[in-house]
C-alpha cells in the first residue's frame, strides 16, 4: 500500500497547472453510453476513478481507447454493442459515482442492471432519488439481491422534481431524459460547473436542452444522439486545494488552467481569512504572506462553500488565529479527517455537524491515515506545515481525484515523496 512522506516547512513557490475535473470527467464518460457513435473526451485527468469507469463501460461492451503521448489526458469510449448493460458491485463499491451508468443504459437500452452502491466515509449516500427520477419517467424498477434493475420501453417526458439538490441524480436523469418522448423538466437541479459541462457535452451530441447551471432543466428527448468532441473543464477542487497550500505555506504560487469563476466562494472565504490572491481570466494567484484570521464556514451547494472543501478548509483553520466553526451541511460524517489533524496537534471539538477549530497551533509530523479523497488532500496540507516527516498511509485515496499531487508539489518546492510497492515484488526464483 504506498504511502506519502512529507517534511513540512517549505514554501510553495512557481506555478501548477490544474488537471481536467474528475467529476466533470465521470458523467461525460458515462454519456457516450447514449450513443452508438465514438465521444471523445480531452483534458480527462488521469486519475484513479477515470481508470475504474473505462473498466466499467469495456466491461459492458464497450471500446475504449486511452490517448497516447501527450494526449495521454484524451479518451476515446466508442459504444457500438453494449453486451450487457450491467455495473458489477465490485466495480461499484469502489466508486459510488458508478450509478451514473443508470439513466443512460436505461434510456440507450431499455434496460440495466446496476449494483446499490452501499454506503461509504463520508455518509449513507442513498440513490433514492436517482430511482424515482427513473420511475417518473417510466420506467419499471426492482431492487433484489443488492443490484436495482431497470426496464423501459421508452422513457416518457415528465415533470421531476427533486426532494434535495443532487448533483449525480440531476446528472444521471439529466442523460435519460435526453433520449425521452416529450419534454422533461427538471425542478431543485444541482447547478455545479460539472453539471454545465455534462449539458455542454449532451448538446453537442444532439440533445436539446436549456437552463443547465440554474435550478430548472428543460429537456427536449430525441430519438438519437451523435457522437461529439468534448474538452473538460478544469478541476476547482483541486485548484481550491492547491490556492490553501500556496497560503498555509507562506509561498507565492500561481494556480495555472483554472477557471476563477468556479471558485467564487472559495476566493471570497479566503479573502475573509486573510489570504491575498489575484485572479485573470485563467489562473489564480496566491501569497500567503500574513496572518490568517479565523472564520466560521457552512457547506452549501453550488455556488456557495463546496463540501470537497471542507476539509482543506479545516486545515487552514488549524493556522488561524482564533475559532473558526466549520458546519458540515451536505454529507452527516465527513469529519474524519479532523481526529488526524488532532494528532498533529490541532485543536479541534466536533459537535454534530459543526467542528469548531481553535488556532493557531503549530502542527507536528505524525504517522496518519487517510480515510477518504478530500480527508486525505487535508492531511497532505497539514503536513506541508508540520515540524518533520508526516506518513500519510492508505494514499489510494487521493489517488482517486488528485492526478500526480507528488510530483505537482515537488515541483514547487515540497519535500514529499511516495514509497510502497509500486512494483510488487517477483518471487525469488527458485534455485537448482
Ligand atoms: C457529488 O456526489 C460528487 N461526486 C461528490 O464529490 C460531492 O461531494 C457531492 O456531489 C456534493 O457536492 C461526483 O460528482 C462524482 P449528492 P453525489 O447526490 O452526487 C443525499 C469527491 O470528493 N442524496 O449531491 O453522490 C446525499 O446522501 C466526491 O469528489 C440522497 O439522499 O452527492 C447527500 O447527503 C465526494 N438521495 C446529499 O444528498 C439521493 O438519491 C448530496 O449528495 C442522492 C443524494
Amino acid at each position: 500500500m504506498d504511502k506519502l512522506v512529507i517534511r513540512g516547512g517549505e514554501p510553495l513557490l512557481g506555478t501548477v497547472r490544474v488537471s481536467g475535473a474528475k467529476n466533470a470527467a465521470l458523467p461525460c464518460m458515462a454519456a457516450a453510453l447514449l450513443t452508438d457513435e465514438p465521444v471523445i473526451l480531452e483534458n480527462i485527468p488521469q486519475v484513479r476513478d477515470i481508470q475504474t469507469t473505462r473498466n466499467l463501460l469495456a466491461a459492458m461492451g464497450a471500446e475504449v481507447e486511452l490517448g497516447y503521448g501527450r494526449a495521454h489526458h484524451r479518451t476515446t469510449l466508442h459504444c457500438k454493442n453494449l453486451s450487457s448493460p450491467e455495473a458489477s458491485y465490485e466495480l461499484v463499491k469502489t466508486m459510488r459515482s458508478s450509478t451514473l451508468v443508470l439513466g443512460p443504459l436505461v434510456a440507450r437500452c431499455g434496460r440495466a442492471r446496476v449494483s446499490l452502491p452501499g454506503g461509504c466515509a463520508i455518509g449513507s449516500r442513498p440513490i433514492d432519488m436517482h430511482i424515482k427520477g427513473l420511475e417518473q419517467l417510466g420506467a419499471k424498477i426492482t431492487q433484489d439481491h443488492g443490484y436495482v434493475e431497470a426496464t423501459a420501453d421508452r422513457l416518457k417526458g415528465t415533470e421531476i422534481v427533486f426532494d434535495k439538490i443532487t448533483v449525480t441524480g440531476t446528472e444521471d436523469l439529466l442523460m435519460a431524459a435526453t433520449l425521452a418522448e416529450g419534454e422533461t423538466i427538471l425542478q431543485n437541479c444541482a447547478r455545479e460547473p460539472e453539471v454545465s459541462d455534462l449539458a455542454a457535452l449532451l448538446n453537442k451530441m444532439g440533445a436539446k436542452i436549456e437552463g443547465a447551471g440554474t435550478p430548472t432543466i428543460r429537456v427536449k428527448g430525441v430519438s438519437k444522439l451523435k457522437g461529439a468532441k468534448h474538452r473538460i473543464i478544469p478541476d476547482r477542487i483541486e485548484a481550491g486545494t492547491f490556492l490553501i497550500a500556496g497560503a498555509m505555506t507562506g509561498g507565492d504560487l500561481n494556480i495555472a488552467g483554472c477557471d476563477p469563476t468556479h471558485l467564487g466562494a472559495i476566493l471570497g472565504k479566503l479573502k475573509e481569512v486573510g489570504v491575498k490572491t489575484k485572479s485573470t481570466s485563467d489562473s489564480v494567484r496566491v501569497m500567503g504572506d500574513n496572518p490568517f484570521t479565523a472564520s466560521d464556514m457552512s457547506t452549501e451547494e453550488f455556488p456557495g462553500f463546496p463540501t470537497d472543501m471542507q476539509a482543506q478548509f479545516m486545515a487552514l483553520a488549524t493556522q488561524a488565529e482564533g475559532a473558526s466553526i466549520i458546519t458540515e451541511n451536505i454529507f452527516e460524517n465527513r469529519f474524519m479527517h479532523a481526529q488526524e489533524l488532532v494528532r498533529m496537534g490541532a485543536n479541534i471539538k466536533i459537535e454534530g455537524r459543526r467542528a469548531v477549530i481553535r488556532g493557531k497551533t503549530p502542527l507536528s509530523a505524525a504517522a496518519v491515515l487517510a480515510s477518504d479523497l478530500r480527508a486525505s488532500a487535508s492531511l497532505v496540507l497539514a503536513a506541508l506545515v508540520a515540524d518533520g516527516e508526516t506518513i500519510i498511509d492508505r494514499v489510494y485515496h487521493i489517488d482517486r481525484g488528485y492526478e500526480h499531487i507528488e510530483e505537482k508539489l515537488r515541483a514547487v518546492g515540497a519535500q514529499i515523496r511516495r514509497i510502497g510497492e509500486m512494483f510488487p515484488k517477483k518471487a525469488a526464483p527458485a534455485r537448482a
